[in-house]
């Protein structure tokens, strides 16, 4: 297998680091950035090959051209494999929803990706090889009670993702999403809590109505997410899908 140029964002924790320690098990060399470099230095310390730290916050209009151009400059040519990953979640009644959360999620999960790959898509083009993958949800497809802010991001995500897979088709560069469901991280951590405070049900009972919601009954572990990105990294016959990890919650 081809050693590839990778870009990981949000590689710290949860899915991006389960992701970055499955690209560099295959032999590629994967460049990590979110905004807590100790985070990072600690995935990067335990990956088996090449690892670049570029700590950025991904919401600042000069990150995408900081981050994609560190990576240029540290290892001599265009990144190869982009996993849009880095996003956040927030929950408010639609009414209650205020303009800065409707913005922070925008800026986050939209125009974050939005600005790396437009940065990095020429490149991939013009080397005639390129893998893009972003870390969309079942939020991308479906609307649920209290997430507006949220699903528009991750529906707008996914449409990114499709138009820009059929602009590059042909040109060896494909472009896809994964949608996850609850998956155990960091962040469905933080949604177990909020359940917790807003219910008076115990963590444990909290993270078992999250599990329940899904027909497998369980959350997904961060590598069955990460193998969903390998699978789209390996396949240059798979674009502009939304390939869903959600253990049967979304049949499409
Ligand atoms: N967990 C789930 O159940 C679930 C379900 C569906 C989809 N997803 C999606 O999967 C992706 C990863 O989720 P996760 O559960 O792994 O979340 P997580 O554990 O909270 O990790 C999120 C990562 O994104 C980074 N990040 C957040 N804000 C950033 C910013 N402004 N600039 C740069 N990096 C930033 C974080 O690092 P810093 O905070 O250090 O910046 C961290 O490395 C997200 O896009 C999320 O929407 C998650």
């Amino acid at each position: 297998m081809v050693a590839r140029r990778c870009l990981v964002t949000g590689a710290g924790r949860g899915i991006g680091a389960a992701v970055a320690r499955r690209l560099a098990a295959q032999g590629h060399a994967v460049a990590l950035t979110a905004r807590s470099a100790g985070e990072l230095d600690a995935v990067a310390a335990g990956l088996p090959g090449p690892a670049l730290v570029v700590p950025a916050d991904l919401t600042d209009p000069i990150a995408a051209d900081a981050v994609v151009g560190a990576v240029e400059r540290a290892w001599g040519g265009p990144v190869e494999v982009l996993v849009l990953n880095a996003g956040a979640g927030t929950s408010a009644p639609l009414a209650r929803t205020t303009d800065e959360d409707w913005a922070r999620m925008l800026d986050l999960n939209l125009t974050a990706p939005f600005r790396l790959l437009r940065r990095a898509l020429p490149g991939m083009v013009e080397g005639g090889w390129g893998r893009v993958v972003a870390v969309a949800s079942t939020a991308a497809k479906r609307g649920d009670p209290y997430v507006a802010a949220y699903t528009a991001s991750k529906h707008g995500l996914l449409g990114l993702v499709r138009s820009a897979a059929a602009e590059v088709a042909g040109s060896g560069v494909t472009v896809n999403a994964v949608c996850p469901g609850y998956v155990d991280t960091p962040m469905t951590a933080a949604t177990v809590a909020t359940i917790s405070t807003a219910t008076g049900r115990t963590p444990e009972q909290a993270r078992e109505t999250l599990a329940r919601r899904q027909p497998i009954g369980r959350l997904v572990d961060p590598d069955e997410v990460a193998d969903a990105v390998l699978l789209c990294v390996g396949s240059a016959a798979i674009t502009g899908q939304g390939i869903n990890v959600d253990g049967g919650t979304v049949q499409s």
